[in-house]
């Protein structure tokens, strides 16, 4: 079923990818007329461009199970989904084909969310238990960056992701999430909560690249030097 379903997806995800990248420098100047504001502002139009882009790849969400979409929310009540059926089905079957989708494992919930409602900071969050991967998105706000980490607590193939506030959402367009990214915990989180963590140590140093490595532990995150042979340790 898996093979199938990348049979099916994987080429046009190629395609996607080969158009975005090939219209990414016209879209980045008309962005937003604030990147466009920047862009008058900076004498060296070329600079500020090529430090946009590497911004972006910093953003990069590496080994991403949440499938490619934007998220609008709007007309839900409590414990619905805010996925429709086929991306839920995506979602799910991605998780199913991951080796670390485990219950008890870390898991990073990420995104952008934007709120055009004006009473109410909403709640959501994966169906489980009290829930997991719980987040508000504020009222009247644009650009939040949310981030949570929690441990999985439903088998993929009854992962779902919901409203889990009381009042219903009824406002059109109220919410939008979009950059969403679903992974393994990183190491990245990892040393964010264990700040002295194989840092001015005899014995362990931090893998390179911390946001890319897929860890929990001093053991997955760090490695053992190596101990010069002349001045063993
Ligand atoms: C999601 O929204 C972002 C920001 O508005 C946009 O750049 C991107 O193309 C959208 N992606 C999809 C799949 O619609």
């Amino acid at each position: 079923m898996k093979a199938i379903w990348l049979a099916l997806c994987l080429p046009s995800v190629f395609v996607k990818s080969a158009k975005l990248s090939r219209s990414a420098s016209p879209r980045l100047q008309h962005d937003s007329s604030q990147a466009t504001a920047f862009a008058r502002l900076s004498s060296k139009n070329a600079v500020a461009q090529k430090l946009r882009k590497s911004h972006k790849d910093a953003n990069a969400c590496p080994d991403n199970q949440f499938p490619p979409v934007n998220v609008t929310v709007q007309g839900v009540g409590y414990l619905d989904d805010i996925l429709s059926g086929d991306i839920l089905g995506q979602l799910q079957t991605n998780l199913a084909g991951h080796p670390d989708w485990e219950i008890g494992k870390p898991w990073t919930l990420s995104m952008v969310a934007d709120s055009v409602e004006r009473e109410m900071d909403r709640k959501f969050g994966f169906a489980g238990g009290e829930g997991f991967n719980v987040f508000m998105v504020k009222k009247a706000r644009v650009g939040q960056k949310i981030r949570v980490t929690d441990k999985v607590k439903t088998l993929a193939i009854s992962t779902r992701l919901e409203y889990r506030g009381q009042d219903p959402i009824t406002l059109e367009g109220a919410i939008h999430l979009t950059d969403i990214c679903l992974r393994p915990m990183t190491c990245d989180a990892f040393f964010q909560q264990h700040k002295k963590e194989c840092l001015d140590d005899d014995l362990w140093k931090r893998k390179l690249n911390p946001e890319q490595v897929t860890g929990h532990t001093r053991s997955m995150c760090c490695e053992q030097m190596k101990c010069a042979e002349e001045a063993p340790c």
